[in-house]
């Protein structure tokens, strides 16, 4: 039996742009790279960018409450994601960076490094020519993906949880000295979304457009199959 290229084309699902915001300890990373693994599709976690641009700048001596430094400096670092959402890789210039970008240092100080507009307009560009690069489509996780960096994605969603819920997922992420005591990490993160919401440029918001899912009482499972369910749904409609 032969497939038509018709047949295969119609076969095929379309290529789906989803993406995916909401503060820390909603689930938002393990829901995206498991939803982009479960349909084929790549993955792109930004905040590791951020992570990593904020990385650079403490290893190069720059203050990075000295926003005009930030700016200057924004331009040198070299930052390459993979977009594998089963090894997600990230270097900076050329080094593997996927360790050292999660180290408190770096969670306590990309909050400002992220609010430099110079640096959001450089790791905006590269998120949009990541996301137009990925033929079978895309999983973007960020702040900011669906009101700024990708306003036209075919699926948005947006996570949320309670603070308390939020706060004892981080914990049970952060391993061994790292992990704090509940109420700290709980201010820690709560500090984190006021300052990420609360930026001038482009802060993380929900798109109007947006599906919203309290994630709360939810298993990652159901989160999961929640969101697998709505991209199939928009990929059934293109
Ligand atoms: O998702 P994360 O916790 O690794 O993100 C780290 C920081 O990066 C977060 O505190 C805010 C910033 N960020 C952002 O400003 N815009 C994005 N699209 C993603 C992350």
């Amino acid at each position: 039996m032969s497939v038509t290229v018709e047949t295969a084309a119609r076969i095929a699902p379309a290529a789906v742009i989803v993406a995916i915001d909401g503060p820390s300890g909603t689930g938002k990373s393990s829901t995206s790279k498991a939803v982009a693994a479960a349909l084929g599709l790549s993955y792109l976690d930004t905040g590791a960018q951020y992570r990593a641009i904020t990385w650079w700048m403490i290893s190069n001596g720059i203050d990075v409450q000295d926003a005009a430094a930030v700016a200057v400096a924004s331009a040198k670092p070299s930052i390459v994601s993979g977009t594998d959402p089963l090894s997600p890789a990230i270097t900076v210039d050329g080094v593997d960076a996927s360790g050292p970008i999660r180290t408190q240092e770096v969670t306590a100080k990309v909050s400002a490094v992220s609010a430099v507009p110079e640096v959001r307009a450089r790791i905006t560009e590269l998120q949009r020519s990541i996301a137009a690069a990925a033929a079978d489509g895309i999983v973007v996780e960020g702040r900011d993906i669906g009101t700024t960096v990708l306003p036209d994605a075919d699926l948005k969603v947006f996570l949320t949880a309670s603070p308390e819920a939020r706060a004892a997922r981080r914990n049970g992420e952060l391993k061994g000295k790292e992990a704090a005591d509940l109420a700290a990490t709980k201010d820690a993160l709560i500090k984190r979304d006021t300052a990420d919401s609360s930026r001038k440029t482009s802060p993380l918001a929900k798109a109007d457009d947006a599906v919203e899912v309290d994630t709360t009482e939810l298993t990652l499972q159901q989160v999961i199959e929640c969101v697998v369910t709505l991209v199939e749904e928009k990929q059934a409609a293109k």
